[in-house]
């Protein structure tokens, strides 16, 4: 068997669009290459495309020595003869050949022909490979004598750019081919994911393809439009494009064949009667001018409009669920480790996070339901949830906020006082107000207990933001009313100025705080909320400063915080009066930063913390002090203060970190030192 190290010479059959990135990933990574087609012009134009990709790696400083130098290790190979036969030339540089990659059109006979003139030619330890994205390895590998020799090498287009690589095992494939193709993936500088077992659309394209296609059926079912579901992909998901823009963009045609042809393969998939519209319309996208969205000249991209607006108006849970599911899936048919499916979704799609990630985050319970609402609403029997998502849900394995979920998160601590309630899900704390039936009404207890709370979470290090809720139907109902009979105006002064203290903790906290509210935020619990950094309210809620109509005013900032919020005249209107608004006019006025419906809210405010989380912890705080202190300051203290903080973060490992792993080209890890 040949190892990673002997191999020398690799041969790049097909100079189509795959192949000629992959030969010019092959000759980049120093490798002898032979390009092969069955036309000279093919190779010509496939080495002016290379040398075009080389000079534009060269300027961005990627390449680090000169085009000609890579071009030079390149050397093109005619391989028909006018009568149909293979060349000569072809059966002697196969003789050199240590690796062959195959990247010919998708046609199982010309494939196996390929194939086995290569078993015949090619030295006994020559690894044959193929990039086919469709057809099945093991029928390739049958046209040749080394079927242990063969093995699916699947790069994404364009090669030289996409760092993703899927391995694929067919029936026979040894493990040792299977281990120096990988090994040679990372020669050539790509991250590399095991499937193994040769499964029509391997990972990326399954995923990619149950995701397409339910999206689409919702579409065509009439329970969101082709924006909405686009904006919710793009603004909420985070995904690069939305799902009709990335079909516009890659062709219509494109994956109407690829998912035309994994089904015939047996993936058992419904296609969407949309996708099928197009394509017979020829409206495929971008390249035609028209596809889902229009396009003023064909061939040239202009990113379409979608409406920021329109994001959430389909539940994103909707359109995630039919990928978990497939993952599931994979990972249950032992077709891909758990991590190698997260890594092809991140680097095969650009997905910001893992599918499995995901799911863990929007909770697999959640996960299950969507998958049961869509198999009815849109008749689809594949929406069944895997067996392996219904034993995670009936063992309680739901996630984040079980703390375990596909991967571990650590144990969930909660703790519980008399009116409150924390629970740690690392890195996020959520502190919820806890005196239901009392509508969380703020007593003395209460506020003394929320303010030693914050001071815990504050000096936890496992703890980086921190979620603020009501238990029950209300984020809170205001001050405990109760609490107000029979004092004098000195206790209430005293009252007033400690939930003030309270209030100033949360605006000068050193760590962000959201506040998730739903059904009342009134009176003091209003105070609260408006000293938080962020406020994501549940369609539905109720916002108001009710105090005047028990003949009193706000006392814990309310009559301060209320008009730095939102204009001075509505502050007032809302203080006079009394009266309250909900969520969507508090949107508005820019009370509140964000609307969800009710059963996301939990959802949107852990997404936005783990968010959150991710950043620089001094920065954050770094942040919050020049906009807090900044905006009570004129314009010359606040920019000093940004000034020195600014230039302060430039102590910080954090920084290091942040520029470092920027020019690595990787995530950072920042630890908040
Ligand atoms: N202080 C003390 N208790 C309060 C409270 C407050 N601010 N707000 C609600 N509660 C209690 C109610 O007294 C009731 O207790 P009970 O079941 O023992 O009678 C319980 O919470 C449920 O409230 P209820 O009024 O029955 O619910 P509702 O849905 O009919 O009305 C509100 C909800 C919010 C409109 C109403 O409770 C209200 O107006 N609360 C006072 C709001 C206010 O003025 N806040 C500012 C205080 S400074």
């Amino acid at each position: 068997m040949v190892k990673v190290e002997d191999i020398k010479t690799i041969t790049v059959v097909g100079a189509g669009t795959m192949g000629h990135g992959i030969a010019e990933v092959a000759a980049m990574a120093g490798y002898k290459v032979y390009l092969v087609d069955i036309k000279q012009e093919i190779l010509d134009r496939a080495l002016e495309k290379i040398k075009w990709s080389l000079s534009k790696l060269y300027e961005k400083g990627i390449l680090r020595e000169t085009v000609d130098s890579v071009m030079s290790r390149i050397t093109t190979v005619v391989n028909l003869n006018p009568d149909g036969s293979y060349t000569e030339e072809f059966a002697k540089i196969l003789a050199e050949t240590d690796f062959m990659i195959e990247a010919i059109i998708e046609r199982i006979d010309l494939k196996q022909q390929l194939f086995a003139f290569a078993d015949k030619h090619a030295p006994p330890h020559a690894i044959l490979a193929t990039n086919t994205s469709s057809l099945p390895i093991t029928e390739i590998a049958a046209a040749t004598n080394r079927p242990e020799n063969v093995v699916g090498m699947h790069f994404f287009n364009p090669p030289p750019l996409m760092p993703l690589v899927e391995i694929i095992r067919g029936e026979k494939t040894s493990d040792e081919t299977v281990e120096v193709t990988v090994a040679l993936a990372k020669k050539f500088g790509k991250q590399p994911v095991v499937v193994k077992k040769d499964v029509p659309g391997f990972i990326v394209n399954r995923i990619l393809g149950r995701f397409i296609n339910t999206a689409c059926h919702i579409v065509h079912k009439g329970l969101a439009t082709i924006e909405e579901v686009d904006a919710t992909v793009k603004y909420i998901l985070g995904l690069p494009m939305g799902v009709f823009e990335l079909s516009d963009y890659s062709g219509i045609d494109v994956f109407y064949y690829v998912f035309t042809a994994m089904k015939e393969r047996g993936f058992n998939i419904t296609p969407c009667p949309l996708l099928k519209e197009k394509f017979e319309k020829k409206e495929y996208g971008m390249k035609t001018g028209k596809g889902f969205y229009t396009y003023p000249e064909p061939g040239k991209y202009v990113r379409p409009k979608i409406p920021k607006e329109l994001a959430g108006k389909v539940d994103p849970v909707l359109l995630l669920a039919p990928a978990v599911n497939e993952a599931a899936w994979l990972l249950e048919n032992d077709v891909a480790t758990k991590e190698d499916i997260d890594k092809a979704v991140k680097l095969g799609l650009g997905w910001p996070k893992g599918v499995f990630e995901f799911a863990d985050e929007y909770g697999i319970d959640k996960i299950v339901e969507a998958l049961n609402k869509l198999k009815t609403d849109l008749g689809l029997e594949e929406m069944e949830p895997q067996p392996l998502l219904l034993k995670m849900v009936e063992e309680g394995r739901l996630g984040r906020k079980t703390g375990k979920g596909f991967y571990e998160y650590g144990e969930v601590e909660e703790i519980k006082k008399k009116t409150i309630l924390v629970r740690i899900e690392k890195p996020i704390a959520w502190v919820i107000l806890n005196r239901p039936k009392k509508l969380n009404a703020l007593s003395p207890e209460l506020l003394k207990e929320l303010g030693e709370t914050l001071d815990e979470l504050e000096d936890n290090p496992d703890v980086r933001v921190v979620i603020l809720k009501g238990e029950g139907r209300a984020f809170s109902a205001g001050a405990d009313v109760t609490a107000f009979a029979g004092v004098t105006p000195i206790d209430i002064a005293k009252f007033s100025r400690r939930f003030q203290e309270l209030t100033l903790k949360m605006q000068f906290y050193t760590k962000p705080i959201i506040a998730a509210l739903h059904g009342y935020v009134l009176g003091g619990g209003l105070e609260i909320a408006m000293s938080t950094d962020i406020r994501i309210a549940a369609e539905g809620t109720m916002l108001g400063q009710p105090e005047i109509n028990l003949g009193f005013i706000p006392g814990a900032g309310g009559t301060q915080r209320l008009p730095r919020l939102i204009p001075r005249g509505h502050a007032k209107l809302l203080i006079y009066t009394g009266d309250m608004i909900p969520a969507e006019e508090a949107y508005k006025l820019g009370l509140v930063e964000k609307v969800v419906p009710p059963e996301r809210l939990e959802q949107e405010a852990r997404a936005l913390a783990l968010k959150l989380a991710e950043k620089p912890p001094l920065a954050l705080m770094a942040a919050k002090y020049a906009i807090e202190y900044g905006l009570e300051s004129n314009i010359w203290a606040g920019l000093a203060l940004e000034a020195h903080l600014f230039g302060l973060l430039f102590s910080t490992e954090d920084v290091i970190e942040g520029v470092t792993a920027f020019l690595e080209k990787r995530k950072p890890k920042f630890k908040g030192r």
